[in-house]
């Protein structure tokens, strides 16, 4: 029987370089999708999906995050600091003795998804099933390809695939898919011992898609195609789109903006 997990980490140390000047004085995680910073969805969701105990992995500049859910009494939260933007890799170990050898959930703010039943909560329910690391997948352009972890797998079913390698970055003649790594990640705790086996890449950072590459290739990983909206908040137009994507789900508000955009053609 697969461990019931209860645990999940929210990375968020990075430095937010394409939200700059703002993330010099608020971490990317408190901006908004219209009112709500998009840290605030990522724990919803994990909230939705029975998880309970939550590590936010912060920088030691980040005091706006802990301001913020100050007195939150819906999720246990626990802060742990990663003491300098070693990448997503080094940002999962430094929760390693937090996790305790559980399986657990990690879920990127940056990446929201709009859907009916929470990704991550789907997610769980396959890892339940295979016992292994589940990864979320989506097809994507060719002109994202070499902006993001790539994989190689084949199809399980409609929405499961086995993983058999993955890459970060490639360049698109080298890419084995248009399938990128989204970020929702079930991980078994073996996955430190393949992070602490990983050697900085090229920017100097830890990049969790080779530990993930090692794992499918010592054991198994599979990959979730999700369905639902996805918006890549990271980057100011992606974090645009999101909250007019949630001001046209509005009846009152999207007239408005419908409206204003219009005008703006005229
Ligand atoms: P990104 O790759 O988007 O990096 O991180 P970033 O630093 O946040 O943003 P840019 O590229 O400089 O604009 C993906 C996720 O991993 C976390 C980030 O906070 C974000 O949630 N992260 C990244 C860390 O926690 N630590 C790191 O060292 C790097």
């Amino acid at each position: 029987m697969p461990t019931t997990i209860k645990k999940a980490v929210i990375p968020a140390a990075g430095l937010g370089t394409r939200f700059l000047p703002v993330t010099k004085a608020v971490s990317k995680v408190m901006l908004p999708v219209l009112n709500t910073p998009t840290v605030e969805f990522a724990l919803n969701e994990l909230i939705k999906s029975g998880l309970t105990k939550v590590a936010i992995v912060v920088s030691n500049q980040n005091t706006d995050i802990r301001r913020y859910f100050h007195g939150n009494n819906d999720v246990q939260i626990e802060y742990i600091v990663q003491e300098s933007a070693d990448g997503l890799g080094d940002a999962i170990l430094q929760t390693k003795q937090w996790i305790n050898d559980e399986p657990f959930c990690v879920l990127l703010p940056d990446d929201l998804i709009f859907s009916n039943k929470p990704t991550i909560k789907t997610m769980i329910d396959i890892y339940s099933q295979f016992n292994s690391s589940v990864i979320a997948l989506k097809q994507v352009g060719n002109e994202m390809v070499p902006f993001l972890g790539i994989v190689e797998s084949y199809q399980i079913d409609e929405s499961i695939d086995q993983i058999i390698k993955c890459v970060e970055k490639p360049r698109l003649e080298n890419a084995p898919s248009n399938q990128a790594i989204i970020g929702r990640y079930v991980f078994t705790p073996d996955i430190f011992e393949y992070i602490e086996r990983t050697k900085k890449g090229a920017l100097g950072e830890i990049q969790i898609t080779d530990a993930i590459n090692s794992q499918a290739d010592n054991g198994s990983v599979y990959g979730y195609k999700f369905s639902g909206m996805h918006f890549d908040t990271g980057n100011p137009l992606g974090l645009l789109k999101a909250s007019v994507y949630l001001t046209l789900q509005d009846q009152n508000e999207s007239v408005h903006l419908k409206e204003f955009i219009r005008s703006l053609k005229d």
